[in-house]
């Protein structure tokens, strides 16, 4: 794993690999965040998010939200929305199923293909992409916002940590 200012870098090398990093990334999570996960179709964004409601504890079964296209869970006193957008297509669909109201200071809203709601989303406070690379996956993690970047602070906090003497 490698950071640099506000960016995080990791190669993930198969699929315990990239639920892992997902586990060790729920420990910075805050309510209100918005996440954006880049990537193409089997980049390995669901995965990503499989292992984050992992690390928050949740233990039910991760279904990949593509006709959905939102999946709530509640987590003790956190909401996490999980969006895959890929195929939402009509911008008046965002009010009437109640997409904004889920963008709130007590839910953590993760959001697989962004681009197909340009301009009804917040600010993402972090963007995550995923690429093939190798036999696995090449990992990023760029801060968008003050609320980003301290989170992303506590992660590198968090990972740095040596263990107890
Ligand atoms: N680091 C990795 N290296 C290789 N394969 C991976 C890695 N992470 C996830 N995978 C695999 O790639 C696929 C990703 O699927 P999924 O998470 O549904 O992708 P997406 O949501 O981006 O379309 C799964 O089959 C998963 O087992
Ligand atoms: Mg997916």
């Amino acid at each position: 794993m490698h950071s640099q200012d506000h960016t995080l870098t990791a190669y993930l090398a198969d699929e315990a690999a990239t639920l892992a990093l997902g586990e060790m990334l729920a420990g910075a999570l805050r309510g209100g965040m918005t996440i954006f996960l880049l990537g193409d179709l089997g980049a390995g964004k669901t995965t990503l998010t499989r292992g984050i409601l992992r690390g928050l504890g949740f233990t039910g079964r991760v279904k990949s939200p593509t006709y959905t296209l939102v999946e709530p869970y509640v987590i003790s006193n956190l909401y996490l929305h999980h969006f895959d957008l890929y195929r939402f297509a009509d911008p008046l669909e965002w009010e009437d199923a109640g997409f904004r109201e889920m963008f709130n200071p007590a839910s953590v809203c993760l959001v697989e293909w962004p681009d197909k709601a340009e301009g009804l989303l917040p600010e993402p406070d972090w963007t995550i992409s995923l690429q093939d690379h190798l036999e696995g996956r090449r990992f990023s993690l760029t801060a968008g916002t003050a609320t980003g970047a301290l989170c992303l602070a506590c992660l590198n906090d968090f990972d740095t940590t040596p263990p107890a003497a």
